[in-house]
């Protein structure tokens, strides 16, 4: 059973006065346990869309969708989101963390909302940062810290609650190369210990650093 398929997704957008835009047309994907995907395109090819579909932020409009065996396309927005927080650990361009709060309290925050008592989150988040080599910056804040270093801090966070899949959304889109590098290193090691990684790029060279990778064009896998 694969960790992920989607069959015969399309994807339609409503745009102004009656006009549509298909964004996905009749996608069909399977992705492992374990495996280290990159999808890869140009600017509009529709790899956003398809990352929100799999990450559970989106339904496809016609298409079926199994994540770990249940079948995930039309449910109610309620069971998407415990879904989603269950299964699926983001990581953006942009970081996304609490300017104001700590590195380890970023970590822990997505326990909150699974109901872990407080010093179970601040252990748990605590091995997490210490999974991404950031053990020494558990109280710095994001503006004291490298981007590299704050990609790493939401990367710690997208583990913490131990997802079934990371999907990363350009996730060295806004570092320089060396960063770069690093959280790709990262990714690499994840993936051997096990993790199933989707990232998503444009970069071509980022890409090559996965297992496997995808082309998507005009919203098309090629
Ligand atoms: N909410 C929306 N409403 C209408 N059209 C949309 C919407 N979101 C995306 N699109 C269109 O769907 C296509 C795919 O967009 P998407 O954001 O998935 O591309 P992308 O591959 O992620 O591009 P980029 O590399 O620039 O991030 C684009 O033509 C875009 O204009
Ligand atoms: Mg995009």
């Amino acid at each position: 059973m694969s960790l992920v398929k989607l069959s015969n997704i399309n994807k339609i957008y409503e745009l102004d006065a009656g006009l549509t835009f298909q964004a996905l047309k009749n996608l069909n994907l399977s992705i492992e346990k374990g495996e280290f995907v990159a999808i890869v395109g140009p600017s509009g090819s529709g790899k956003s869309t398809l990352m929100n579909l799999l990450g559970l932020l989106d339904k496809p409009t016609t298409g079926s969708y199994e994540l770990d065996g249940h079948n995930v396309a039309q449910l109610r927005e309620n069971t998407l989101a415990e879904l989603r927080n269950k299964k699926i650990g983001f990581i953006f361009q942009n970081f996304n963390l609490l300017k104001r709060t700590s590195a380890l309290n970023n970590v822990a925050l997505p326990l909150i909302y699974s109901g872990v008592p407080r010093q179970l989150r601040i252990e748990r988040a605590k091995k997490a940062l210490e999974e991404v080599g950031l053990a020494d910056k558990l109280n710095s804040l994001p503006n004291q810290l490298s981007g590299g270093q704050q990609q790493r801090v939401a990367i710690a966070r997208a583990l913490v609650t131990n997802p079934e899949v990371l999907l990363a959304d350009e996730p060295t889109g806004n570092l320089d190369s060396k960063n770069g590098e690093e959280v790709i290193k990262l990714f690499q090691e994840l993936h051997k210990q096990g993790r199933t990684i989707i990232l998503i790029t444009h970069d071509r060279n980022i890409a090559k650093s996965a297992k496997r990778v995808i082309h998507v064009k005009d919203g098309e896998i090629l």
